[in-house]
Parts: C-alpha cells; sequence; structure tokens
C-alpha cells in the first residue's frame, strides 16, 4: 500500500465528493459506460450480502437494497462520501460502511459475501493485486465480483470544437496525477 498517495488521494476525494454524489452510480457503471439494464450483470440481487467496493455517496448500495439485497456493505476512502452515504442509506437496514482503503481490509469478514462489486473506483487503488487478493477473500466459494472502469482512452481523448485531440499515448500505463 502506498501510504504517501493514499494520505493525497483521501484528501481529494473529500474535498471532490460533493461533486460526485450521486454520480452515475448503479443502474449506470459510470460516464459513458452501458448500464445495468443493457448488459445485465447482476442476477439474483435479492436476499444477497453484497459489498461496495470505493461505495461513494451510496447510491449504488441504494440501488442494490430497492433490488431486495439482504445485506449493504461498503466501503470508502473519504470520510465526507462515508458521511454522506450514511445518510442517503439511512432508511434500509442492515447498513455497514468502513471509512477506509480498499488496499487493506479494515474488519470485513472473509468468505461471507455472494456479491462484490466496484463501480467506477478500483482503478484508484494504489495496489491492485492487493487489493483483488482482498475482495476474493471476502467472497463465498462461487460468489462474484462485478466492476467498472474507464476506457484508456477515457482521459487521453479531449474534444476541441468539432476535433478530438489526443493528449496523451494510449499506450501509456501505471501511475499519474490527475
Ligand atoms: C467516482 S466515485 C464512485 C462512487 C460509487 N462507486 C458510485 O457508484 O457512485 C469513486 C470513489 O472511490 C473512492 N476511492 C478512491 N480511492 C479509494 C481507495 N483507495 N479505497 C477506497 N475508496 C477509494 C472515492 O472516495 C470515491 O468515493
Amino acid at each position: 500500500m502506498n501510504s504517501e498517495t493514499i494520505i493525497i488521494n483521501k484528501q481529494t476525494w473529500d474535498e471532490e465528493a460533493e461533486r460526485f454524489f450521486g454520480r452515475n452510480p448503479l443502474p449506470e457503471y459510470g460516464p459513458l459506460a452501458p448500464t445495468e439494464e443493457d448488459i445485465k450483470l447482476f442476477n439474483h440481487i435479492q436476499g444477497k450480502k453484497v459489498l461496495d467496493i470505493g461505495c461513494g455517496s451510496g447510491h449504488s448500495l441504494l440501488y442494490m437494497h430497492n433490488k431486495g439485497a439482504d445485506e449493504l456493505w461498503g466501503l470508502d476512502l473519504s470520510k465526507t462520501q462515508i458521511h454522506t452515504a450514511e445518510k442517503v442509506l439511512s432508511n434500509c437496514p442492515s447498513v455497514q460502511l468502513f471509512e477506509a482503503p480498499m488496499e487493506a481490509n479494515p474488519g470485513l469478514p472473509e468468505n461471507y459475501f455472494d456479491i462484490a462489486y466496484s463501480i467506477y473506483a478500483i482503478g484508484w487503488t494504489t495496489n491492485l493485486q492487493q487489493t483483488i487478493m482482498n475482495i476474493h477473500s471476502y467472497l463465498i466459494s462461487g460468489g462474484a465480483f462485478i466492476f467498472s472502469w474507464e476506457h484508456p482512452l477515457y482521459n487521453r481523448v479531449k474534444q476541441a470544437g468539432t476535433e478530438l485531440l489526443f493528449q496523451h499515448s494510449y499506450h501509456e500505463e501505471g501511475f499519474y496525477d490527475h
């Protein structure tokens, strides 16, 4: 886990949280992405224990509640996002929220969840391998992990009038300042 980066990211997400209130949550998968209604990746949400990685303002968990999920669990790096999610989910029973980085287990039960998902959040991890290993440990055998992230072109191309301009190489990977 890259602690210095996580501290900077946490502060930034606290500052930016308001801009992301209910922005592209389920049934959307993020900006310019198809929706759950189009691609139907989740079947049988009813009665399931679900975990949202990077739950933001809680709107995707609210979607899960409205689809009949039994237990709603979420984690997010940002204190502001967790406070907002608490309010958004205040009428839902069985909600457990953690203010924590996805790179570490903040006390989530292992071998417990039917479904883990992450909507437009997992790309901000500083340690993808550890994050995926954590998520695997939370799931029951045969559980599902569904995630979305932006297409690599999304932040490489800028619209300038009627033209689309490449600002960065399509092939560049790794960390960058945002
Ligand atoms: C674009 S928002 C998506 C929110 C939410 N998934 C939704 O569907 O509305 C990205 C979220 O990821 C969270 N995040 C960023 N880095 C994180 C990390 N390392 N661990 C946990 N959450 C993180 C941010 O605080 C933010 O709430």
